[in-house]
């Protein structure tokens, strides 16, 4: 639990609206942003400090020893995946209804994603169903904690415990949430966040962070981040080779595959500021969340449903997301839509299409003709060979039913005017 969350989830609107800079750029912002501008650009070393604030001031929320920088919350999984072995050949679970970055970096691994149905109350991966989808091929899971709610972490970590698999938490989402008064990104064996332009937090506009307690997974999720570079430890700066050895003709430098996924100085000077005022925005989120909620129940409105929250997890609402009842509105999906638009609402969205029905993985176009998939490489033995519609039927019916109301609002004005438009939007369609 963060004390610190609960303690501003506790403040008025006005004192929480009163903490969030206008343009998302504060006084923190400039700060540490000069820092690293008057510190300069060097190679190879961090003059201001930044990456190691940055990871420790992180990991240090989560309660976990490390976190490691990556330039975006795709990258942070692809490293997660190849530094827990993940190859051709292997299986990876994953929900279908997500990012497609969560099922693509599976692919990128050379390995097959296999999609598991989510439950139709939370809208989160099924235990059940990932436990029907587990294999011999099986390697790994990457739960999403959707909206920023997180799914039945006990279920799935039961399953990973008995079948000896990883579990890679995409909180993209899901800033400071709780599940059974832990903290969400410090239950997995690793945890990736994203700080798109779009999330809690952002980095400048791209960006994410891996965190894990294990040492080894550490060193090596940073390895993978970095070329693969032989002498690069849990922290930065973890190991020191001499100069003489490192410019030396014999000297070894990658022992094994990584990609480039590192953060720039001038982004992770933003991630500090906004980590420091993480708490504020995501209670900003949550207040939100409450506001459009107390819409529903001052109107009576039984046909917008928003997800099962269970009594002991914290949603941190990176939108507010309802299934509508089309029969119960007796209006559609489109139709409620451009209603709630022309009521003043703003950017009313679905939710992304299923992933496995995306044509990219509907039709194997991952490197362009199907028979050079994953799926069909000689050296995957499973069953997964396509994807089609009625893989995750649950996904597939509450897709076209979902609707993304914006928690990202930064003023009590802007959050008053979509409130409102959705009050407006209800009564309209209840006097039809
Ligand atoms: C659930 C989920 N996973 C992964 C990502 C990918 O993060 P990024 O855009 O930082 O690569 C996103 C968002 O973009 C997301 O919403």
């Amino acid at each position: 639990m963060n004390d610190a969350l609960h303690a501003m989830l506790a403040k008025s609107p006005e004192e929480i609206f009163a903490l969030l800079p206008p343009g998302r750029v504060g006084e923190a912002d400039r700060r540490y942003l000069d820092e690293v501008l008057d510190a300069g650009f060097r190679n190879t070393i961090d003059p201001a400090n930044i990456f190691s604030r940055m990871e420790s001031a992180f990991a240090e929320r989560f309660g976990v020893r490390y976190a490691v920088l990556h330039n975006s919350g795709t990258g942070t999984m692809q490293s997660c995946l190849l530094a827990a072995g993940v190859g051709p050949g292997d299986e990876v679970i994953v929900p279908p209804l997500t990012a497609v970055a969560t099922a693509v970096v599976v692919v990128q691994c050379g390995a097959v994603p296999v999609f598991a149905d989510i439950d139709p109350d939370t809208f989160n991966i099924n235990p059940a169903d990932i436990a029907r989808k587990i294999t011999p091929h099986t390697r790994a899971i990457i739960p999403v904690s959707l909206y920023g709610l997180a799914p039945d972490y006990d279920g799935i970590m039961r399953l990973a415990a008995e079948h000896g698999l990883t579990v890679v938490e995409d909180n993209a989402e899901c800033f400071l949430g709780e599940y059974k008064g832990r903290m969400v990104g410090a239950i997995g064996h690793a945890a990736s966040f994203s700080f798109q332009a779009s999330k809690h937090m952002t980095s400048a506009g791209d960006g994410g962070v891996v965190i894990t307690d294990d040492d080894d997974y550490a060193r090596n999720i940073r390895k993978r981040s970095c070329l693969g570079y032989r002498t690069l430890g849990a922290k930065p700066g973890d190991v020191f080779v001499p100069r003489d050895v490192r410019q030396d003709i014999d000297f070894e430098r990658h022992d094994v595959m990584g990609y480039n996924f590192r953060m720039s100085a001038v982004q992770a000077a933003l991630a500090l500021a906004q980590l420091e005022r993480l708490e504020a925005l995501v209670a900003a989120r949550v207040h939100i969340a409450k506001r459009y909620e107390q819409v529903l129940g001052e109107e009576n409105c039984d046909w917008l449903i928003p997800p099962v929250v269970p009594a002991d997890s914290l949603h941190t609402y990176w939108t507010w997301v309802c299934k509508l009842d089309e029969e119960k509105a007796g209006v559609d999906w489109r139709t409620f839509r451009k209603m709630f638009l022309a009521n003043g609402g703003d950017g009313l969205y679905s939710a992304w299409r299923p992933v496995h029905l995306e044509p990219v993985f509907r039709d194997l176009a991952f490197y362009g003709r199907p028979d050079q998939a994953p799926n069909h490489d000689p050296r995957y033995q499973g069953t997964v060979k396509s994807y089609q519609a009625g893989d995750c039927p649950t996904c597939e019916t509450l897709q076209r039913r979902l609707c993304q109301f914006k928690t990202s609002m930064q003023t009590l004005d802007a959050v008053a005017t979509q409130v409102n438009a959705l009050r407006a939007t209800i009564r309209e369609i209840s006097r039809r």
